[in-house]
């Protein structure tokens, strides 16, 4: 067993010091020990976090996908890689050896080349959960490509912005995907996209629901055909340490989402250090995170994470909720899962049903349990000790974030203590801080404050694609020298952290971060829009919902009220996504807004939330008199 994954608490203790004495030696050995390298670095680590420049692991030359995949070969080859179950229970599952794993991304990489890709080239993918989205992304890998995957519930307005961006030259998708009960026409979706889109020269579509789509002479491929055709040895592309694995795009306070970049090395080491220490996994686990592969969840912790260390991981086609509520635990008891990895949205969903939905199934396989995504409140946590984890699972409630790459503060299960809401202590490697309002560092354990990260780790976002300026004017201009990560943090006298929430624009609902500024350009399209305001507010499931202040052109006819909202719930569904629509649409008079002009989101916030003793001082708005229209006409919406 290598020395850094831990397995006691004096020795987190011991090897946390000494990651912060001595960190390149620290990631430098760590780095030796655990992969295999076509060429050792010359330096572990240079940086500027004003500029900010990070370089990991430079001079080192390697292929992730030889990681995650050959270097098994000899060792577990027929050990299980992939366990596949289906949206529909009454298909097949798939278990996909780490050999059989080899054979088709080699021949999808292989299939990739022949329509053009090459090295440095973007591919997006817009795809179901199914084995081949894995492939997909692992085949980019394996030849250099920069994947950008892109949730496959984003509207094609979304799709052709994040395509356009990047400049993607291929896109690989599914005549459609099954989800639950329902079809997403995803070929249909795409083709409205690439109208806007003229750096696609190639389509590639896997055959999934068999729904009928219409395929492009010259630019559209059947996946069957080409898959049939390839070649099923692919020697992987030799990349550098710096050189980018992939995009992944994040919402950010401004409309336009931000690109995030990570590149080849800091990723590797980092998913894999992370995903042995956190989870603890040992040979044989069966482990099932439920995240979809368009998050950066999936991204780390199904597939590279996972696959790096040789784990077997499960993807799941289908949602929580199909064909019932007790899906998740019918899964757990049919592939007899050890590992656990939710959201604690997906927790609350379920909570919120009948027992016998858990009650039917043996859980006795379950030894540990995680939680992401989004601050995970007492009783979710309760409900999930209790009657999920029988009280004997260690549950770890993971704090990280796309732009990091990988968990950075959370329990390491069995060793360091869990407690309830918190997500305790960094990893060795991490060096959190808590800063104040005057941008001093708080060097007091027992605190509040905005989380910061005061030192580089490997898998940090480099830059946002095509846009280094607002890289560093979103993440390392608040505090210099520090990466902030947006989000607000307590930290009790043993220096565990408890995340309270974000603390900008960006609201999360059902764990998908919402940058508020992207719901407000979409409603404002609407003819009949004058302007729009949106903000967060908790809600028992979704952890919080969106509430849209919206003001009219003109005359407002009160019958018309609630086809002008659905209206604009559509309009936002098909520029964003179905998961941005606002929970609650009130049509006022008037928005607050400061002498400035500027609209005080603040007191939006409070109306929405219910606290109308914390409004503070109104009277110096500009408009004060609408402040009470709003609180009188908040249960119409
Ligand atoms: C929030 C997901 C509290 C946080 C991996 C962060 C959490 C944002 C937790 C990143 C947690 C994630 N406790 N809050 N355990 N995990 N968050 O980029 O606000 O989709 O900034 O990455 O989710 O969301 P993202």
């Amino acid at each position: 067993m290598s020395r850094f994954i831990v397995q006691r608490k004096s020795q987190y203790d011991d090897l946390y010091k000494e990651s912060v004495e001595n960190p390149e030696k620290f990631w430098s050995d760590f780095a030796e020990d655990s992969f295999k390298w076509h060429r050792k670095w010359d330096k572990t680590l240079s940086y500027d976090l004003r500029k900010p420049t990070i370089k990991w692991f430079e001079g080192a030359q390697l292929n992730i996908t030889e990681n995650c995949i050959d270097r098994h070969l000899e060792t577990i080859g027929d050990q299980t890689a992939i366990i596949f179950e289906p949206n529909n229970p009454d298909e097949d599952s798939q278990h996909i050896t780490y050999q059989d794993l080899a054979t088709n991304v080699n021949k999808t990489a292989n299939m990739l080349k022949a329509l053009g890709a090459k090295k440095g080239d973007r591919i997006c993918i817009y795809m179901p959960m199914t084995p081949e989205l894995a492939y997909t992304v692992l085949a980019c890998a394996r030849i250099g490509a920069i994947h950008s995957v892109v949730f496959a519930g984003f509207s094609a307005k979304s799709l052709s912005d994040r395509i356009e961006d990047a400049q993607c030259s291929m896109l690989v998708t599914a005549d459609g995907g099954f989800r639950g009960q329902k079809i997403t026409p995803l070929k249909e979706i795409a083709d409205q996209a690439l109208e806007h889109c003229d750096c696609i020269k190639r389509v590639l579509v896997l055959r999934r629901t068999g729904l009928e789509i219409s395929m492009k002479a010259d630019r559209d491929f059947w996946w069957h055909e080409a898959f049939e055709k390839a070649h099923d040895e692919c020697v992987a592309e030799i990349m550098d340490a710096e050189d980018m694995l992939f995009i992944l795009y994040t919402s950010g306070s401004t409309g336009k989402p931000k690109g995030m970049v990570h590149t080849c090395a800091g990723y590797m080491v980092y998913t894999n250090y992370s995903f042995r220490n956190v989870f603890q996994y040992e040979q044989g686990d069966i482990y099932w995170c439920t995240a979809d592969i368009g998050w950066i969840t999936g991204h780390s912790y199904i597939l590279y994470g996972p696959l790096s260390a040789g784990a077997t991981t499960l993807m799941f086609e289908g949602v929580p909720s199909y064909p019932d509520m007790g899906r998740f635990w019918n899964i757990v008891e049919k592939h007899q899962v050890n590992i656990f990895y939710t959201a604690p949205t997906a927790i609350r969903a379920l909570a919120s049903c009948d027992l016998s939905f858990v009650n039917s199934y043996d859980l006795s396989s379950l030894k540990t349990l995680g939680t992401v995504g989004e601050p995970i409140n007492l009783e979710a946590w309760q409900w999930y000790d209790e009657h999920i984890g029988k009280k004997e699972c260690p549950i770890l409630d993971t704090w990280w974030q796309t732009e990091t790459g990988g968990i950075m503060i959370s329990s390491i299960a069995g060793v360091t203590e869990d407690i309830p809401t918190f997500a305790t202590l960094p990893l060795p490697g991490i060096q959190p801080c808590l800063m104040d309002d005057m941008g001093n560092e708080i060097q007091a354990l027992e605190s509040e404050g905005k989380l910061c990260i005061k030192y580089p780790w490997p898998s940090m976002a480099r830059t946002i694609y095509g846009n280094h300026q607002r890289f560093k004017e979103t993440y390392y201009t608040a505090f210099e020298g520090k990466y902030f990560t947006g989000d607000g943090a307590k930290r009790d006298r043993r220096g565990n952290y408890r995340i309270t929430g974000r603390v900008d624009d960006i609201v999360i609902v059902s764990g998908h971060n919402l940058g508020t500024a992207e719901i407000e350009n979409a409603i404002n399209e609407h003819p009949q829009v004058a302007e729009s305001a949106v903000v967060g507010y908790p809600h028992p499931i979704k952890g919080n919902a969106i509430y849209a202040y919206v003001t009219l052109r003109g005359e407002f006819d009160a019958s018309n009220a609630s086809s002008l909202k659905s209206e604009i719930n559509r309009l936002v569904s098909s520029t964003i996504g179905p998961i941005s629509k606002p929970e609650k649409i009130q049509i006022t008079g008037g928005l607050p807004k400061t002498r400035s002009g500027k609209i005080m989101r603040r007191i939006l916030r409070k109306i929405a939330e219910n606290e109308l003793d914390k409004l503070g001082d109104t009277s110096t708005l500009l408009n004060p008199e609408c402040v009470q229209e709003i609180i009188e006409g908040r249960y119409n919406s």
